[in-house]
């Protein structure tokens, strides 16, 4: 069987996921809680690894600029909880919602714009429309998968209607109206403006004075404090703030595993330009950064980049115009065939001349080069860390048969959350001294390693592959007398023999720390 796809691809993903301890369904002991996601000690593991190798390529070794100069980025790590008046400023409070429609009869809530791709996919319409006889249907699977559908609750009178020929005729015939539930078959309400921001009260009394709200992106803690590192760093235009952390969206259909959920990590840079200079580094972030997600491995098939049309852009990018995503193809990403991964948008002076209204505060920089005062313009690289994990998750996950655990996860190496498998072929003989010592130097030198002496070095291996371990070093016989050992590479099988000496070197190169 090669590497499934689609449906039956996230079907075995998520399956492993739990199994190996990558991500848990969050309170699961409790039947769970729609849109919330546990990473387990492998998947931890793993994300870690993504957030640093981006933290590494903005803070710690940024990219070389446009202008053959080192890109300049600070760090950052705010809180969750802002002054109310930050999501007033940003835009947030009035406009960061989703038109919601509600069935009128099983009372679930659809994101207006993703309805009808549900309906599309939903187990009630295949069912209808492949049957000829709706009455039969009716009082059968009808009953089970459409209890809300017009001909389900009233099979009389829709009946007694002519029933129309061709598959959206005989769909609205049989709901009775153009706008259906997916779940039920019954009928939307119109849709009504739902706002994604999780509220909370900070202190004793929750009243609306005390009202706050979870963050809903990490970017507006960078405009915030845009002032307080101008003035306490040496930083120059143009130049970057960054920071990964969580955020949370009250999402009104959470779907497709992590993919989308109510709370997740972002990766976000806020790029600070003279307004003259914007395009340029535009076009630097979205090469930069889609040339990064294909170094960890996302194959250029299922990456591309796109930019929005008018129809979609944020209302930060809206004078603009500017706004592109890295889209990776998700095994759900459908007819569409790709689906956002990370925003780059040309934000204008949007936020810090919001900022500057509500807060009273000038936020103008004073650039000694040009000899002028302006309010910086932004160019905003927006990554997802756990949307980015499911990318990685999905293009790691690979179907050998012809392997003694068909099932291997191929990260690449700086991402694996085990760099190596450390295992005495015997439990004896001198053995397990030298595969313990070879095991502390790795975990010192390397990372996380797995110490495994148990069952078959088939099984040992097929437990390594499935966590994505990208070697597996054998101390057998031979070692003890000529100290030597064999190195397993996970995706091609083959072993080689070196000195066991030379194993954190050997790693060292191809795993990097
Ligand atoms: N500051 C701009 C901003 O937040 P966004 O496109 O809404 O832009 C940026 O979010 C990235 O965050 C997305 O490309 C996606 O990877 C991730 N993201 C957004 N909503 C998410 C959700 N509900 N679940 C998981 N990741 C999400």
């Amino acid at each position: 069987m090669p590497t499934p796809t689609g449906p039956a691809l996230m079907e075995k993903l998520v399956a492993l996921c739990k199994r190996r301890g990558f991500v848990f369904q969050s309170s699961e002991i409790y039947g769970g809680i729609n849109g919330f996601w546990d990473y387990g000690p492998l998947g931890v593991e793993v994300k870690n690894n993504l957030r640093d190798v981006w933290w590494d390529v903005m803070v710690h070794n940024p990219p070389t600029g446009p202008d053959g100069e080192e890109v300049q980025i600070v760090g950052l790590d705010c809180s969750i909880i802002s002054h109310p008046k930050v999501w007033e400023a940003s835009g947030h409070l009035g406009g960061f919602s989703d038109p919601m429609q509600t069935c009128r009869q099983c009372k679930r809530l659809f994101r207006a714009d993703h309805a009808s791709e549900a309906l599309a996919e939903s187990r009630w319409v295949a069912s209808f429309l492949e049957t000829a006889d709706s009455r039969r249907w009716a009082e059968r699977e009808g009953r089970k998968l459409a209890p809300g559908l017009a001909l389900v609750r009233n099979t009389q009178a829709v009946l007694g209607q002519a029933e129309p020929p061709g598959r959206a005729g005989r769909l609205r015939w049989a709901a009775q109206t153009e706008q259906m539930c997916p779940e039920c078959g019954g009928d939307l309400t119109e849709p009504r403006q739902f706002n994604l921001m999780f509220e909370t009260w900070v202190g004793a009394v929750r009243d609306e004075e005390n009202k706050a709200y979870l963050r809903p992106e990490t970017a507006q803690g960078m405009f915030y404090n845009f002032k307080n590192v101008v003035d306490s760093t040496r930083v120059k235009m143009p130049f970057g703030i960054c920071q990964v952390g969580r955020s949370f969206r009250n999402e009104v259909t959470p779907r497709n595993f992590i993919f989308r959920s109510r709370e997740f990590d972002q990766m976000e840079l806020e790029f600070f330009v003279h307004p003259s200079d914007t395009r340029r580094w535009y076009e630097y972030w979205r090469q930069t950064r889609w040339e990064w997600w294909r170094s960890l491995g996302l194959a250029d098939e299922r990456l591309r980049v796109r930019e929005h049309d008018r129809d979609e852009l944020a209302h930060y990018a809206k004078d603009s115009g500017a706004c592109c995503d890295v889209e990776y193809a998700f095994p759900f990403s459908g007819d569409k065939g790709f689906t956002e991964l990370e925003g780059i948008a040309y934000r204008t002076d949007y936020d810090l001349a919001q900022h500057q209204k509500v807060s009273g505060t000038r936020l103008e920089y004073f650039d000694q080069d040009r000899n002028e005062r302006y309010l910086p313009h932004v160019i905003e690289p927006a990554a997802g860390l756990t949307r980015g994990l499911l990318a990685v998750l999905c293009e790691a996950y690979t179907v050998d048969e012809s392997r003694p655990s068909p099932e291997l996860m191929r990260f690449h190496p700086r991402l694996a959350p085990i760099k190596a498998g450390v295992f005495p072929l015997v439990n004896k003989e001198g053995m397990p001294e030298i595969a313990e010592r070879i095991y502390k130097d790795v975990r010192r030198h390397i990372g996380p390693a797995q110490y495994d002496a148990k069952q078959s070095i088939g099984k040992r291996y097929a437990r390594m592959d499935e966590a994505g371990t990208p070697y597996c070093i054998t101390i057998d016989g031979q070692t003890v007398t000529d100290q030597t050992v064999t190195v397993r590479d996970r995706d091609t099988g083959n072993q080689v023999r070196i000195e066991a000496e030379q194993v954190v070197e050997y790693l060292q190169e191809r795993v990097g720390r």
